[in-house]
């Protein structure tokens, strides 16, 4: 049988996912987020993020329906979350501290939720590893750098698996085909050499090769793509122009549910990046690329992508994509072993 990893894969309750933009948090909730297929619950506990399976272990009711409630007089914050139905209580570790119904305390084993295992801040983003991580958070050198402005693109939600989105924004042999419209160039098809290396659960591939500037003037300059994949599937592409500035773009993904992929994606550009320094034209140029890419994706009928050797045909221009199918293997094997 074929093994294909997408959005479900049991691996991934082992990574980091953004779940949120932290600035959309407009208070301490209760929230609902969605990873794998699975609600769950967001809320704001002594000014910790907490997530909980968002179902109450009683009647199976989603703890959304219910409030959160201040505990105790000190102040500081502290919250547990009420059970619209039938008042059960939860505390930000998942203990169910009270059942109104029971009147003498006591409250069955089975009566608590496990919380995930770590919920942080980074990037402006709110990120959720549920069970122990085995793969980190992506790094970005960049991040906190002056010279950078950081521009961001509306969340957006394809219909599409997060590994399939990241390994087609880590294709380099595709531009002259799906991006006629912005960054390709028809008679720019075959694909140079580059390199492929790998540490624990990052790779990366630098690319050097001509490329226009983007600031319509149509001039060709040296250009290095530097692309570095974190396992699962964030990715932090380098676009070096040399003299004319750099371009960083964050793509980090939120596994929703099988085919539902949310993108969190921040341009992140030095003043004359390629010939643009607008951040408006930078977002809507992204956007014109990414609307290239996703009118094809959103047609695959299988939203995830195969493991199995043999299933799919690879070329020495696919190392880059060779790279992630094996970094995804080898964790799905750490997740099942771990
Ligand atoms: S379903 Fe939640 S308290 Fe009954
Ligand atoms: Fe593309």
């Amino acid at each position: 049988m074929d093994t294909w990893f997408d959005n479900t894969h049991p691996s991934l309750r082992h990574c980091f996912h953004p779940v949120a933009e932290v600035s959309a948090l407009n208070g301490p909730g209760p929230f609902e987020i969605e990873l794998f297929g699975q609600s769950h619950v967001l809320f704001r506990s002594r000014g910790a993020w907490t997530v909980l399976p968002n179902r109450c272990p009683h009647r199976l009711a989603p703890l959304t329906t219910g409030r959160l409630e201040s505990v105790g007089s000190a102040g500081d914050g502290a919250a547990t979350i009420r059970c619209g139905y039938h008042g059960w209580c939860f505390d930000a570790a998942g203990r169910c501290v009270e059942i109104p119904a029971s009147g003498d305390g006591t409250i069955p084993p089975t009566a608590h939720l496990t919380p995930a295992a770590v919920v942080e801040e980074a990037y402006g983003l709110l990120w959720v590893c549920v069970d122990e991580p085995v793969t980190p958070l992506p790094t970005v050198v960049e991040w906190g750098d002056p010279s950078y402005g950081v521009a961001r693109l509306p969340v957006q939600e394809w219909s599409a698996g997060a590994a399939q989105i990241t390994d087609n924004f880590l294709d380099v042999a595709h531009f002259p085909f799906m991006h006629l419209g912005t960054i390709g160039d028809p008679d720019d098809r075959v694909v140079g050499d580059y390199t492929v290396s790998r540490q624990d659960w990052v790779f990366r591939a630098v690319h050097q090769h001509k490329a226009a500037l983007i600031d319509g003037s149509g001039r060709i300059v040296d250009r290095t793509m530097e692309f570095e994949c974190t396992a699962p599937h964030h990715l932090r592409l380098r676009l070096d122009y040399g003299e004319h500035g750099a371009t960083v773009l964050l793509f980090f993904h939120q596994p929703v549910a099988v085919d539902r992929t949310r993108l969190y994606i921040m341009d992140l550009s030095t003043s004359r990046a390629g010939g643009m320094g607008d951040p408006r034209q930078a977002i809507d140029f992204q956007l014109t690329v990414g609307a290239e890419d996703r009118v094809i994706l959103e047609q695959f009928p299988h939203k995830g992508l195969p493991l199995t050797a043999g299933v799919e045909t690879h070329i020495k221009a696919d190392r880059i994509t060779v790279e992630l199918r094996r970094v995804l293997g080898d964790l799905a094997q750490a997740a099942a072993s771990g």
